[in-house]
């Protein structure tokens, strides 16, 4: 038996890239490689990238310059770049790292065997296509593992809103949704290895609409409802949403759909109208505000997460402080504040950009407001009962650690509970990122 051929992958940005890593492992597992967690003994190395911002992008090449001594040691090393970045910069990765032997799009993970074949032949592999077949499909490998309890699902991939400081749109392509059944085969695989709970994943994975087992187009909400009936299968979560595709049917599920949890991140990016319109995000900060008050009609206690971008091009204090407006009237559990990067070929990178050192002082604002904001919920779960899945073990001996419901970090010391169990936990102290608590 040939010993097997090692794997390091490093992942950057969104969840769909954790996602997207893990199928590449299995393809790659195909071709007779297993991970490893160092990338000192591997014999290919793949970054799966993230373009959102410059900062993500521009880390790859640092990234990839110290490989350059472990490359020039192994000669055989084979290095891959994967991701949103890949997508974007293509062959020009090469020509600034010449080492890369591979660069993969994000729509082509499919092709990775023969590319890596090519590449042990000694020649570069590079493909950005948008091809149309679905690439999950072909993205078969060696048999798949036992699992941890929580797993990502991607049901849906690319963006056709076209937010003026976004490159998904131009990096993930167009919206393209997977058909229910490959979803509910997949969701059932996860279970059968261990998984209790799905993380639905899309770049606006509320905007689903696969074909279902009929031919005829699902919403997200009938998706959800066939994985509720999914046995084992005990929570369900989904991300990214846009308000401007929550759809009724959605937001019932919210009330009514017992596996479907009480959390959801909601983007809303400013709190200004005049700013949302410069954006091109076709809601205003009051039908935003409305919606939210709909969605909590359904389900009150539903903790509420969202994205900012401060500094966005033409921003002035007056559309700040609107935001800061929104973000007091919400109240967020979690939130996201970045502040606006200015991304090659979007619209708003032609505009008036904003003092960077008023952006900056913006965003430690936001973030202030917003940490007292997810300190407060915190806080107030002190005296609760949540249940709480748990995942790992804690840091000290005996604890254990999970997610609650809505997603706070919860460890119980010295719990009679084991991974992937489920139990009603009394919550007993506040930390800065996690809850304590004692089984109820
Ligand atoms: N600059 C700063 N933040 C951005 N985001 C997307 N594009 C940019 C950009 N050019 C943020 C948005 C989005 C999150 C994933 O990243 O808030 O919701
Ligand atoms: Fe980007 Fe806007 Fe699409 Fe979200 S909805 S992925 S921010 S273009």
């Amino acid at each position: 038996m040939t010993t097997p051929k090692k794997l390091f992958i490093k992942t950057y940005g969104c969840q769909m890239n954790v996602y997207d890593s893990e199928r590449m492992a299995e393809a790659l597992g195909g071709q007779g490689y297993v991970e490893t967690r160092s990338p000192d003994d591997a014999d290919m190395i793949l970054l799966n990238t993230c373009h959102i911002r410059e900062k993500a992008a521009e880390k790859i090449y640092s990234e990839l310059g110290r490989y350059k001594g472990l490359k020039a040691d192994k000669p055989d090393l084979k290095i891959g770049v994967a991701g949103c970045v890949a997508q974007a910069e293509g062959q020009e990765i090469m020509r600034r790292q010449p080492m890369v032997d591979l660069v993969v799009g994000p729509q082509s993970y499919h092709r990775l065997p023969e590319m890596e074949a090519k590449t042990r032949a000694g020649e570069k592999a590079l493909d950005t296509d948008f091809p149309e077949e679905d690439k999950f499909e072909k993205l078969k490998g060696r048999p798949k593992a036992q699992r941890g309890p929580t797993a990502f699902l991607t049901v849906q991939e690319g963006c056709d809103k076209f937010c003026a400081f976004c490159v998904v749109p131009y990096t993930r392509g167009a919206e393209v949704s997977r058909p229910v059944d490959r979803i509910l085969t997949e969701a059932r695989d996860l279970v059968e290895r261990g998984v209790r709970e799905i993380t639905l994943l899309g770049q606006n994975v509320n905007a689903y609409h696969g074909a279902g087992p009929d031919g005829s187009d699902y919403t997200l909400a009938k998706l959800i409802w066939d994985l509720d009936k999914v046995d084992g299968l005990e929570r369900i979560r989904f991300t990214t949403s846009h308000p401007n595709d929550m759809t009724d049917d959605l937001i019932e599920a919210h009330g009514t759909c017992p596996k479907l949890m009480p959390y959801l991140h909601l983007p809303v990016q400013s709190g200004s109208d005049r700013i949302l319109k410069r954006m091109n995000r076709s809601h205003t900060a009051d039908s935003y505000l409305r919606l939210i008050e709909r969605i909590r009609a359904a389900r009150p206690d539903i903790l509420m997460s969202g994205d900012f971008i401060v500094g966005f091009p033409e921003e002035t204090e007056a559309d700040f402080q609107a935001t800061l407006d929104l973000v007091e009237e919400v109240t967020y559990g979690y939130a996201y504040s970045f502040k606006y990067s200015t991304r090659p070929g979007t619209p708003a990178a032609e505009r008036a950009q904003v003092d960077p050192a008023e952006a900056d002082d913006r965003l430690q604002r936001l973030q202030a407001l917003i940490t007292r904001q997810q300190r407060d919920i915190q806080n107030s779960m002190v005296g609760r009962t949540v249940n709480v899945l748990f995942e790992k073990p804690g840091r000290l001996p005996g604890q254990m650690g999970g997610k609650s419901e809505y997603l706070h970090a919860v460890h119980v010391a010295d719990a009679p509970v084991g991974i992937g169990d489920i139990a009603a936990v009394r919550i007993v102290d506040a930390a800065a990122n996690s809850l304590a608590g004692v089984i109820a």
